[in-house]
This record gives structure tokens, C-alpha cells and sequence, in this order.
């Protein structure tokens, strides 16, 4: 008796709604099971729910994008419990029971039909709660990590020990050293990642359920990009990343330093013969290559100095020594008197801080993460003195679009004359 007693209370545990499940469908279209979707009210032929999401036609903020003469209503959880009347509907407050038959069958609480430009969804009843849990956070919950007096920033560390006490050296300084903004101080939190490319994206879920972060910077991504951007989408948390090959074309909270490499090279000579295996495996690859082969410098090894003479490597980077100003190299040395080969990875997890600090800076002590995203999408050319100048847009989530190419100095094992090619 007891232990049915027990079983039932953790069945209502685990179907408790759950706001967080309830964005991925928000965003994505995807639920538990597959969602599908009746769109202009032709119900004969239903389309999946992750082509028109949520978030296309009512925000990402949830106050509707109007576009092409439909006006999709404000969704924030003030307006839908609120009395409503605009031209042809008026009804009363939303409940959640109201709000779920509005999305399913589309019928506001009056029982006024809504306009068929609203898609009417098929989904399971534990999706719409979940739905129903997060369409009550929009426009209400204040964002996580935001306090009166403190902004709390997480931080991804690379696996490697060595790169991860670099950045959490710089980042600890420059966190001390800063001024208040708008009377807030920064305070960490720091994620050691695990290993295994394939633990990590769980290991980031459970960091960011359990310090919820209002932000990530100074971010290590690298190895699985896809898996970790996946995870900060769903939580809604805007993340900068300073290590990370790429960063999908349609990302909305994750931002990355720098534009993919191999994609510059490839713009830059559409013939290009690009490594792109495995690191131990290049030296092979070069005793067996002819002409001009470039090397990713993520992927380059010592094997580039002993390429056989018709070989000639070029190495592709997305960031170069030189681009470090004097007074930014001066910053950095002041904050971690560590040197040598910690240096750039210590000048590009300080990048994203600079990104960081200066998009709140411009959006002001009523800061969300919206407006946050906002900030970084509008920043031009924007100088740290630690990178090449920084650009985004909605549409453009790195912040550079080009590559320092390198050649290699066989005899003096050294890499000469930079050239940027976008
Ligand atoms: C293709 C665009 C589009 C998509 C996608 C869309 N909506 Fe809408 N939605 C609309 C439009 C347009 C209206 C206004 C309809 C009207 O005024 O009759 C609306 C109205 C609503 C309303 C009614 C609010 C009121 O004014 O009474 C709710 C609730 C709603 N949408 C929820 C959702 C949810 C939840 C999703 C995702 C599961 C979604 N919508 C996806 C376009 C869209």
C-alpha cells in the first residue's frame, strides 16, 4: 500500500509541467512526442510543429513580430490575464485550461475563433502543461542570476587542466578588478567540463539548472559545439563563447568569438585543399600531398615543419598575434602574471568578457536577456584589443568572418607574414 502510495507521488513528480520543456516546444516545435501543426485551416494536411515554432511569429520575448498584415498577439503572461478586446474579439483572462484550448483548437476564452494565421497544434496533454508552465514565465520571471547587486556570469573551462587555470586565473582578476555596473558586481561560476565530448552537453544542462546563470562567457564549446549550443537555446541563457569551431546559422542566445575557419578558407579559394581529419594524423596526410594544403592552427601539429619541399602548408587561424594591442597585452599580463602559451587563450576568453561587460553597459540597469542579445547583435566593429574588431547581427553570431593565413618557415620552424582573407 505504502509503495503504491510511493509510485503514485512519483508519477505526479515526474509529469510535474516543466517551463524548460515547455521552451524547446516554444522554440523549436519539438515535445515529447512529435507536435504537429494545421495551418490557414487546412486540416488535411497537417505540417511538424518544428517548421513553424512558437517563436517565429510571437518573439522571442513573446510580444509578436507583426509581418505581412498579421499581428500575432502579445503572449507575456500580464496581457494573457488580462480582459482583451481588439477589433473583432474581445474575451477575459486566460487560464491555463483556456490558454491550452487556444493553442490546440484555437478559441479564446470567449469561444471566438482565432484568426487562421494562428496555427492550431496537436500535441500531448503533458506538452501543452509544459507549454502552458512556460508561457507563465514570459514577460513575468525576472531572468535567473540577476540580483540588486551582483550579476552571475557562468563559465565553461576546457577539459584541458592547463588552458582551464589560465582562464579562470584571468577571468577571476578581471571579475576583482572591475568597476560596479550599475551598482553590480560580477560573480562567477565555473564549470569544469568533462572529458568526454559526449558527457558534456548534460554536464552544462545540471550547471546551468543548478547555478542559473543569467549569462555564459569566456565559454569553451570546442568538440561539441552542437550538443552544448543545443543546451543553452533550450535554457535561454546567452552564452559567449571564446572557444568553438562554429556556430549555427540560426543560434538566437549563443554567441562565438570567431567565425569558422574552414569556412573562410574555403570562400577564399573555393578549390582549397583543406585538412580536416584528426591531429595525429596530419603528418600522414602531408607525406602523401602535393601543391598547397592548409591546416586549421586547432589542427595543426610540429608535422607542418617537416612536410615534405612539394608541400606547401599554410595555416588557417581565426586570430593572430598581432592583433594584440599594447595596452590590452599590458591588461593582460597585470591580471595573470602567467605567460607563454596560456596567452591567447587567456586573450580570447578576456575578448568575450570585454563583449560581455560592454553590451550591459549599453543596455542599462534593466537589463533581460533579451536585451542582452539584443546589445551583442548591434555591436560593429568593436575593438578589445585582443581580437580583430568584432561584428554581430541577428543573423551573424561570430564575431569575426575571416582567417589569418600563415606560411610555414621550414627552416626556422617558424610561421610568417599573416595575411586576412575573408
Ligand atoms: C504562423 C504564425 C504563428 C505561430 C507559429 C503561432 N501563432 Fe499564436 N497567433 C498568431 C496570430 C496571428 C494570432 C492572432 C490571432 C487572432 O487575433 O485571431 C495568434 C494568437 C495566439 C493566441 C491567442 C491570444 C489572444 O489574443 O487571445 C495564443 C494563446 C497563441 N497564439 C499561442 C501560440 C502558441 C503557444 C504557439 C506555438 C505552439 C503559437 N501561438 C504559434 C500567429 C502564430
Amino acid at each position: 500500500m505504502i509503495r503504491a502510495v510511493v509510485a503514485f507521488a512519483l508519477a505526479a513528480a515526474v509529469a510535474a509541467p516543466d517551463p524548460q520543456r515547455g521552451h524547446a516546444i516554444y522554440l523549436r516545435g519539438s515535445g515529447s512526442a512529435p507536435i504537429k501543426a494545421i495551418v490557414g485551416g487546412d486540416a488535411s494536411a497537417p505540417i511538424p510543429a518544428t517548421v513553424t515554432p512558437c517563436v517565429n511569429c510571437h518573439g522571442f520575448d513573446g510580444r509578436g513580430k507583426k509581418e505581412g498584415g498579421i499581428a500575432p498577439s502579445n503572449l507575456e503572461w500580464t496581457a494573457l490575464t488580462k480582459p482583451y478586446a481588439s477589433g473583432a474579439r474581445s474575451h477575459g483572462p486566460y487560464t491555463a485550461a483556456t490558454l491550452r484550448r487556444a493553442f490546440t483548437m484555437g478559441f479564446d476564452p470567449a469561444g471566438n475563433t482565432l484568426d487562421p494565421a494562428m496555427p492550431r497544434y496537436q500535441m500531448s496533454m503533458r506538452d501543452a502543461d509544459d507549454l502552458v508552465a512556460y508561457l507563465r514565465t514570459l514577460g513575468t520571471a525576472s531572468d535567473p542570476g540577476l540580483a540588486a547587486k551582483s550579476i552571475r556570469i557562468g563559465v565553461l573551462l576546457s577539459p584541458d587542466r592547463e588552458k582551464a587555470a589560465a582562464v579562470r586565473e584571468v577571468m577571476e582578476a578581471y571579475a576583482a578588478a572591475l568597476p560596479e555596473l550599475y551598482g553590480r558586481r560580477l560573480e562567477l561560476r565555473f564549470l569544469e567540463l568533462p572529458a568526454d565530448p559526449a558527457a558534456r552537453a548534460a554536464a552544462v544542462q545540471s550547471f546551468l539548472a543548478r547555478e542559473q546563470p543569467f549569462a555564459l562567457a569566456a565559454s569553451s564549446f570546442l568538440g561539441a559545439e552542437e550538443t552544448i549550443e543545443q543546451v543553452v537555446e533550450d535554457s535561454g541563457t546567452p552564452a559567449l563563447a571564446a572557444f568553438a569551431a562554429s556556430v549555427s546559422p540560426d543560434a538566437h542566445y549563443t554567441f562565438a568569438l570567431f567565425g569558422d575557419v574552414a569556412e573562410a578558407v574555403r570562400r577564399h579559394d573555393a578549390h582549397a585543399n583543406l585538412f580536416d581529419g584528426a591531429r595525429d594524423q596530419l603528418a600522414m596526410y602531408l607525406q602523401k600531398a602535393s601543391g598547397r594544403v592548409y591546416v586549421p592552427a586547432a589542427l595543426a601539429s610540429e608535422a607542418i615543419f617537416e612536410a615534405p619541399p612539394s608541400v606547401e602548408v599554410v595555416v588557417a587561424t581565426a586570430a593572430s598575434s598581432d592583433d594584440l594591442a599594447p595596452e590590452a597585452l599590458a591588461e593582460l599580463k597585470a591580471l595573470s602574471p602567467r605567460g607563454g602559451a596560456s596567452r591567447g587563450t587567456q586573450a580570447a576568453a578576456l575578448a568575450t568578457a570585454k563583449v560581455l561587460i560592454e553590451a550591459l553597459r549599453r543596455v542599462g540597469r534593466d537589463v533581460t536577456r533579451e536585451s542582452l542579445v539584443g546589445e551583442i547583435e548591434s555591436l560593429y566593429r568593436f575593438r578589445t584589443g585582443l581580437a580583430p574588431p568584432l561584428s554581430f547581427g541577428p543573423t551573424q553570431h561570430a564575431g569575426t568572418r575571416g582567417a589569418f593565413l600563415l606560411h610555414v618557415d621550414r627552416a626556422a620552424k617558424a610561421l610568417r607574414q599573416p595575411e586576412w582573407v575573408e
